[in-house]
């Protein structure tokens, strides 16, 4: 491994901050114990601030998004009962097949590979038999995210009443998110994404009626059953052994959340993403985003035409010590993701962007190196070209008069 550091730039697991790694640096406390339920609560609450939900319950599981989506089915539904999903990406179909083997009958709407679920797909397709509406928020594979608060619209313009489950996984704490507001049933995520924690986590967000769902659900679930979970984690414990050190290291990542303001996490946001979208017009690739009005904050995908997208990553990994995303499913070869959610800053998607140059000509794609850095940068900074210092072969010709 060459020295220096490991730039993770996957859309997750993401970088994970000293204080959290330092807050977990800690002995294995009695999950029984009295430390818990001061822990369990500020977790609590802090979840809640996060999905912008005033009476949501959270749930933690040990597990992973995938574990996620498993909760959110077997609490809410019963086998044969109809779903409607988008296929709008690997995790939109991923999230689908969960359901299908759960014994669910899924009516997947198939839609482009970097298109967003819009209103109109929602009003158009809902029956009165679907039961649930299943949303990625934002697709980690394509790099799009879906407006829920046009999901909610669809929903209620048919006249229809379903459950509407959706996918936070990569948006949590990085994109604009309210459970409440755009009535939510679930929202489930896992821990290594925008909450800046190690992989090992699965938490949903589930509100009254969800709750009410798993009442009369008949899908078998032991494990991933919430209701034990839900009353044990009011009182600070749970039922079972939890990731305990992984809690620590929630509740300092939530405090690092408010610190810095929920509203301004999403704006820094917002910011790194575009300045990553500038390098790539710089570049003159273009955005797996059939719209970049809904280009995702948390991840940008980029389309390669001339080389295998696969080889890009694998040359980041070998001559850089950068990671970014692969093309994943259909996408395989065509498309690499560059990951810019979590605790990250603009020098480091500077480096990031200086790195995925060098990639990419490593890897035989036309490319003149620094253009999209220095788009970047002019975005970060604010200023346009012209405002820039003359370069030093301008100035000397302007001094000597030739022109
Ligand atoms: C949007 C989305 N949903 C679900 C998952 C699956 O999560 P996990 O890999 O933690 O099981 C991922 C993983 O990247 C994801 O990006």
């Amino acid at each position: 491994m060459t020295s220096g550091r490991h730039f993770l730039q996957i859309p997750g697991p993401t970088n994970v901050p000293e204080r959290v790694l330092r807050a977990m640096d800690r002995p294995v406390p009695d999950h029984r114990g009295p430390e818990m339920p001061s822990l369990v609560a500020e977790i609590r609450a802090g979840l809640r601030g996060i999905f912008k939900s005033e009476q949501a319950e959270p749930v933690i599981f040990p597990g992973s998004g995938t574990g996620a989506w498993e909760a959110s089915l077997v609490n809410t539904l019963s086998p044969g009962e109809r779903v409607l999903t988008f296929q709008n990406g690997h995790f939109a179909r991923l999230y689908a097949e969960a359901a299908r083997q759960l014994g669910m009958k899924v009516d997947e709407v198939k839609l482009r590979w970097g298109d967003a679920v819009t209103q109109e797909d929602v009003e158009g397709n809902l029956m009165p038999e679907h039961r649930a509406v299943l949303i990625v928020h934002n697709e980690t594979s394509t790099g799009v995210t879906t407006d829920v608060g046009a999901v909610r619209r669809g929903i209620d313009r048919s006249g229809h009443d379903p459950l509407l489950l959706v996918d936070v996984v990569s948006s949590l704490g990085s994109i604009d998110f309210r459970m409440d507001e755009w009535r939510v049933d679930v929202a489930l995520t896992g821990t290594q994404k925008g909450l800046m924690l190690p992989p090992g986590g699965a938490i949903l967000c589930v509100g009254p009626r969800a709750l009410a769902a798993a009442e009369t659900s008949r899908t078998p679930r032991y494990f991933y059953d919430w209701r034990p979970v839900i009353r044990d984690m009011q009182q600070g414990f749970f039922p079972y052994t939890p990731a305990t050190l992984l809690l620590f290291g929630l509740r300092e990542a939530l405090r690092m959340l408010f610190e810095e303001g929920l509203e301004q996490v999403l704006a820094r946001h917002s910011r790194l993403a575009q300045g990553t979208r500038e390098a790539v017009r710089a570049w003159r690739l273009s955005l797996l985003a059939s719209d970049v009005a809904r280009a995702s904050n948390s991840l940008t995908a980029v389309v390669v035409d001339e080389v295998d997208s696969g080889t890009v990553v694998k040359v980041a990994a070998e001559r850089l010590n950068l990671a970014l995303g692969v093309g994943l499913g259909q996408l395989r070869g065509h498309v690499f993701r560059i990951g810019h959610l979590g605790s990250l800053n603009e020098l480091e998607v500077l480096a990031t962007l200086a790195g995925t140059e060098l990639a990419l000509l490593y890897s035989g794609q036309r490319i003149e190196l620094g253009v999209g850095v220095a788009a970047a940068q002019r975005f970060f900074a604010g200023v346009t070209a012209d405002l820039q210092r003359p370069s030093a072969r301008e100035s000397v010709a302007s001094r000597e008069g030739v022109g």
